[in-house]
């Protein structure tokens, strides 16, 4: 049996979170969710630690912490949109698991980050511009780190588990 964890890459609003929960439920593993690791370990939110410390303190932070949690055993973790700028990062997720990169275009990105306060990174006036510029910066990111890329538009996110399941032949 492979016994890597299931690491979730993608943009913001590509629904990480969502399909790490569920896949997590179906293969009985745990869940882990490194942007809400590193709250709990500094006891603040992501928009605080960026006012604080700026982009370049959020990214330290992150790179600690995926560090550890990839050493934990298996588990699916879903990794912040830009854990994959650092190449350290990206080395480090390539090897300690199976990747997953789920793709989404700009215009579900825009549909599923509309509501949300807590990424500071679309705070700005133009989210969709900001949306399209870091799609194009790292596209050749995640393609890098990937081993397995779903394009996930229009797919619900029981659909994509499945996929993710079939492609990387785990048992539920
Ligand atoms: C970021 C994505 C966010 C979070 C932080 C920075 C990014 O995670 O890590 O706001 O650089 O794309 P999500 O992809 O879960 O929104």
């Amino acid at each position: 049996m492979n016994c890597d964890s299931i690491i979730l890459i993608g943009p913001m609003g590509s629904g990480k979170s969502t399909i790490g929960r569920l896949l997590s439920s179906r293969l009985g593993l745990t869940f882990i969710d490194s942007d809400r690791e590193i709250e709990a370990r500094s006891g603040a939110n992501i928009p605080w630690i960026f006012d604080l410390e700026g982009e370049a303190g959020f990214r330290d932070r992150e790179t600690a912490v995926l560090a550890e949690l990839v050493e934990e055993g298996q588990q699916v973790i879903a990794t912040g949109g830009g854990a994959i700028i650092r190449p350290e990062n990206r080395e480090l997720l390539k090897s300690k698991g199976q990747v997953v990169y789920l793709q989404t275009s700009v215009e579900q990105q825009l549909v599923r980050t509309a509501k949300d306060k807590n990424r500071p990174l679309l705070r700005g006036p133009d989210p969709e511009g900001t949306l399209r510029r870091l799609a194009a910066e790292r596209r050749p990111y995640y393609e890098a780190t990937a081993h397995l890329t779903i394009n996930t538009n229009g797919l619900s996110p029981r659909t994509v588990v499945r996929e993710i399941i079939k492609q990387l032949n785990l048992k539920p």
